[in-house]
């Protein structure tokens, strides 16, 4: 069954963030190493950017490597920032091709200085296409993020470009990571966690969150369509009552 058909174009979500989750999982069903569940990841990842592509999602955002990832094997690390090095570079014409814009957030610093050049020069020429912003948070933490949000409107305050009175919900957006980015509408995990790992908690306060079994290698274009369609389903009230909503739609 193609769920694509049963989307309805006036309701799309046009931010989706994804907890790629189960990759390990995936590769030890298949009797190989982790690694080999991180490099067909790649495939889910290009379903994913189709899917969100065709029914006219503006963002989507992945979670690749989270501060606590550093925690890992020191093996499993190094061959996750190859691996993201050498699919940025191959991937370069395809995301001029398609007008995909590519953006990082985390605390980028962190990483190997070859994944920051090649990420570098991908942000830098895609920066002015438009049709779809794809996001990459590596190693990224949510808390971390608001941590450095707290540190820069402190500095700001101690060099009078702030007053205390000027902080609002506007002011803590403009200093996360991801304040060029819509709202986060839909927040998917595969793999069967149901937890949020760290990640954009200030920005998913009225996401909602689809979370399915399939483990990450496995995700393709009909899991993205179906959990837009559970999204479509939801009744988004955003503290109003049901009836308020309604009134609202006629
Ligand atoms: C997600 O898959 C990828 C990263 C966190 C980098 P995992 O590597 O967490 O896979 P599982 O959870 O061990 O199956
Ligand atoms: C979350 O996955 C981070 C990414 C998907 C990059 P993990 O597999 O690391 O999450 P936990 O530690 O099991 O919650
Ligand atoms: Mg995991």
């Amino acid at each position: 069954m193609n769920y694509l058909e049963q989307i309805d174009s006036n309701n799309i979500p046009q931010h989706v963030a994804i907890i790629m989750d189960g990759n390990g999982r995936w590769a030890k069903q298949q009797g190989m190493n982790r690694i080999f569940g991180h490099r067909n990841a790649l495939t889910a990842i290009r379903e994913s950017v189709e899917a969100a592509n065709n029914i006219g999602t503006k963002a989507i955002t992945f979670y690749a490597f989270s501060t606590e990832n550093w925690k890992r094997p020191k093996f499993e690390v190094n061959a996750l920032m190859r691996l993201l090095v050498r699919t940025l570079k191959k991937n370069l014409p395809e995301f001029q091709k398609n007008g995909i814009q590519v953006k990082a957030i985390g605390n980028l610093n962190r990483l190997p200085k070859r994944a920051q050049n090649t990420l570098n020069k991908i942000i830098e020429a895609t920066k002015t296409n438009t049709t779809i912003i794809i996001t990459f948070a590596l190693s990224y933490g949510s808390r971390e993020e608001i941590v450095n949000a707290v540190k820069n409107i402190s500095e700001k305050i101690v060099n009078n470009e702030l007053s205390i009175e000027d902080i609002d919900e506007k002011i803590i957006n403009s200093h996360l990571y991801t304040v060029s980015l819509p709202e986060v509408d839909l927040v998917i995990r595969t793999s069967g966690e149901q937890r949020i790992s760290n990640f954009l908690l200030w920005q998913i306060a009225y996401a909602e969150f689809h979370f399915t079994e399939v483990l990450w290698p496995d995700f393709r274009k009909n899991d993205f369509y179906k959990a837009v369609i559970e999204y479509q389903n939801r009744e988004r009230r955003f503290g109003k009552t049901s009836e308020q909503i309604e009134n609202l739609n006629e």
